[in-house]
């Protein structure tokens, strides 16, 4: 079986030659190339991938031609599906909380580094190594997730309401975990597209204070700590800082860490690498609504739930652009393939007015959390993906 996929100039010579019936995912490896490139160069330590962000198997392959060879797993079918494409790559089991099953399946297959948050996460992993190895637990690297309640992160995303513990309880769990005799450091995730580079600084200083109080001045390092992902992409209305003022204050919160540094970027390594290209199934002009084949049930489901929107452009069906510059726009209610009322996008969108049934439209920046949480729901399937050589700039 051959996992090769249609390539194509531009998301226009798709249109020409294809006139795609279902939505497509159009992707441009250079572009995961590119953005991998950065924190190769500056970030100062292990840079892994959460695949959770896009876990397409051309897309995998496109961040591991990249030169990752760290992932941040959850599942035991992620661990398989990176050990398909990288048998060397080292994985690490950062969901903190897991099945013994998948602990067991993890430990056996060499992993040796977890993310845990409390003391019964603790006793699980504890239990497997027990009943495999006992001679390898001090081989086991844990990492205490912790949260800071007063520190600000995402605004779309508020990762300290489902897993994590208080700066207090971490102090308490670090001690008790490097007392087992495993290696121990810490993690945090500021929430997904967080707007904020102070952040980064602020909780690695809180994961100094963390481990000074655990090891009361015994003069001991933690062996690692990871800040997670967050990093974020320049969607329309976003604002989004530059990644250097980011990389800048990672270093700075470096400064006062002798432990080896990791990240887990997810989004910012496969979100602009990716257009989905969607077709006009009708236009309604009483009111201005535009039904197209793809939506929350498919692509579409962050939009859904986050205030984070796509930039658009319309093609028209024999694949010419329609220039947002020498056409008026005005808004559209955009209505999905499925028969769910809640089928929708909760935004207008600002399309050229002469758009009609049969077009097309490119949504931008739709490489993470699109294919990763696609359902077939009514019938209808999650895009398929096509490589594009060059994906146009998002300029007008
Ligand atoms: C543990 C962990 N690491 C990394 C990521 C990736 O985050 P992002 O895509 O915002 O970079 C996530 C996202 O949910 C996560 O849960």
């Amino acid at each position: 079986m051959t996992n090769a996929v249609p390539i194509f100039d531009s998301v226009q010579d798709l249109i020409v030659r294809e006139k795609p019936e279902t939505p497509i995912f159009c992707f441009s490896p250079h572009v995961v190339q590119d953005r991998v490139q950065i924190f190769k160069e500056k970030f100062p330590g292990i840079t892994a991938w959460a695949m959770k962000s896009n876990p397409h198997h051309q897309v995998l392959k496109a961040v591991v031609n990249a030169g990752i060879r760290h992932f941040d797993v959850a599942s035991r079918e992620e661990i398989d599906a990176v050990q398909a494409v990288c048998p060397e790559a080292i994985l690490h089991f950062n969901h903190p909380v897991k099945s013994p099953e998948d602990i067991e399946y993890a430990w056996k297959i060499g992993i040796r580094s977890f993310v845990v948050d409390c003391f019964d996460e603790v006793n699980k992993i504890s239990k497997v190594i027990k009943a495999n190895d006992i001679s390898k637990y001090s081989a086991a690297t844990l990492l205490i997730r912790f949260y800071d309640q007063n520190v600000r992160g995402s605004d779309h995303y508020n990762f300290n309401v489902k897993f994590g513990a208080s700066p207090e309880e971490a102090v308490d769990l670090l001690a008790q975990c490097k007392k087992f005799g495993f290696n121990v450091g810490l993690t945090f995730h500021c929430g997904s597209q967080n707007l904020r580079p102070e952040t980064y600084r602020i909780m690695m200083h809180t994961a100094r204070h963390i481990s000074m109080s655990a090891f009361q001045g015994e003069h001991q390092e933690i062996h690692r700590l990871n800040i997670g992902g967050g990093f974020p992409c320049p969607y329309p209305d976003s604002n989004a800082p530059p990644i250097s003022e980011y990389l800048k204050e990672i270093r700075l919160g470096g400064i006062e860490h002798l432990c080896e540094l990791m990240c887990e970027p997810g989004r910012f390594f496969v979100a602009e690498a990716a257009s989905l290209l969607t077709r006009v199934t009708l236009r309604r002009y009483g009111d201005n609504r535009l039904y197209i084949n793809d939506g929350i049930y498919g692509s579409f489901r962050e939009p859904s739930y986050v205030a984070l929107m796509p930039p658009a452009r319309a093609y028209k069906a024999d694949g010419t652009p329609i220039s947002k510059l020498t056409t008026s726009l005005q808004p559209f209610q955009i209505w999905g393939a499925t028969c769910d009322s809640l089928d929708g996008l909760s935004n207008s969108v600002y399309l050229p007015n002469v758009i009609q049934t049969g077009d097309f439209i490119e949504w931008g920046m739709m490489g993470a959390y699109t294919i990763a949480s696609t359902t077939h729901f009514n019938g209808f399937p999650p895009a398929k993906l096509v490589q594009i050589r060059s994906l146009d700039p998002w300029i007008d």
